[in-house]
């Protein structure tokens, strides 16, 4: 592999992050506490990890969990890239990228898809925080279904256009559309595995079979890899006796899917979006920047993360 591996985070030792402060599935459960080193294995040296962050229900925390789990992954010394698969294109502007600019095709995955000769490499964009890259969304992939309706072999269009560049990353996350259409195909097609954001709200919980249904059809029939590495509780409160409930009722139905770590409820998130940074920038050491480091460290020691 053409860039050197980190053996150690890059805070390293000296992180400061205090397990205390996370939410736990295991701790609001009342099981015994889980514990995810600060120090990790370093990356596999292989091939990228292809992540897709699905949920067909709209905001649960998708663009959110892909924006800071991938600028925690980077902070442990790996190389990240983002992919904005969603027509509001708002992981593109959480990253700072201005509406003018969304509006142009040439350099966006919307580009990519319509020419599956271009070059990716000429698509990536460095984010602010260092070792994370993403490729920008386009409001025109809202007709991704209509235009790729009659296109041989479309769900694996990502897959091609991801295959160049596989090599040359440890993480690859994708953020995927409210939907289950022709792009979340794509997605997972193209992933190794899957994270199932989900708000700890009683309704949330209804759509998960659909969700772990469609996974299931993508295994039989195109993907036989894919995995799911789990379900995420967001949007926990610890004051709400409904958030536990929820919880207790995740596990209960999908016990080894749901996640140990929570990501709670705050309103620093959609602060540091109005600011296009990574929470893990915005508010460093707040509580809710370390439950994605958290959750990062939880996806390694999964083996879920190269
Ligand atoms: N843990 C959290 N606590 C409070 N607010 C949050 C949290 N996570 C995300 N949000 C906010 O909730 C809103 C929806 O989050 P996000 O955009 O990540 O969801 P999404 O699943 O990507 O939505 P969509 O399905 O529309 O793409 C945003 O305003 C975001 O800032
Ligand atoms: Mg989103």
């Amino acid at each position: 592999m053409a860039k050197s591996s980190q053996d150690i985070s890059r805070f390293g030792a000296k992180s400061t992050i205090a397990e205390e402060d996370q939410s736990s599935t295991s701790i609001v459960l009342g099981r015994k506490a889980l514990d995810f080193p600060l120090k990790v294995k370093a990356p596999s040296g292989d091939k990228a990890r292809v992540i897709s962050i699905v949920n067909q229900k709209g905001g649960v925390g998708k663009t959110t969990t892909t924006i800071n789990l991938g600028a925690s992954l980077a902070e442990l010394g790996r190389r990240v890239l983002l992919i904005d698969f969603d027509s509001q294109a708002s992981m593109t502007s959480g990253l700072g990228i201005n509406q003018v600019a969304i509006q142009e095709q040439y350099g966006s995955i919307w580009h990519l898809l319509n020419d599956l000769n271009e070059d990716v490499r000429g698509t990536i964009l460095k984010t602010s925080v260092p070792g994370m890259d993403f490729i920008r969304g386009h409001y025109d992939l809202a007709g991704a279904d209509s235009r790729f309706a009659s296109e041989i072999a479309k769900e694996l269009m990502l897959r091609k256009i991801l295959a160049p560049i596989i090599n040359e990353y440890d993480d690859i996350l994708i953020d995927c559309s409210p939907s289950l259409g022709t792009l979340t195909v794509n997605a997972l097609t193209a992933s190794d595995g899957v994270i199932i954001p989900m708000e700890c709200e009683f309704f949330a919980v209804l759509g998960l079979d659909l969700v772990t249904k469609t996974i299931e059809k993508i295994v039989a029939a195109i993907n036989p890899h894919l995995e799911v590495y789990g379900i995420l509780a967001t949007m926990f409160d610890r004051k709400t006796a409904h958030s536990r409930e929820v919880l207790a009722l995740i596990d209960g139905q999908f016990p080894k899917l749901l996640l140990d770590t929570i990501i709670p409820r705050t309103v620093r998130f959609s602060e540091s979006t109005v600011k296009g940074m990574p929470i893990t920038t915005f508010a460093s050491s707040s509580a809710a920047a370390n439950s994605y480091r958290r959750l990062a460290r939880e996806l390694i020691s999964r083996g879920g993360a190269n």
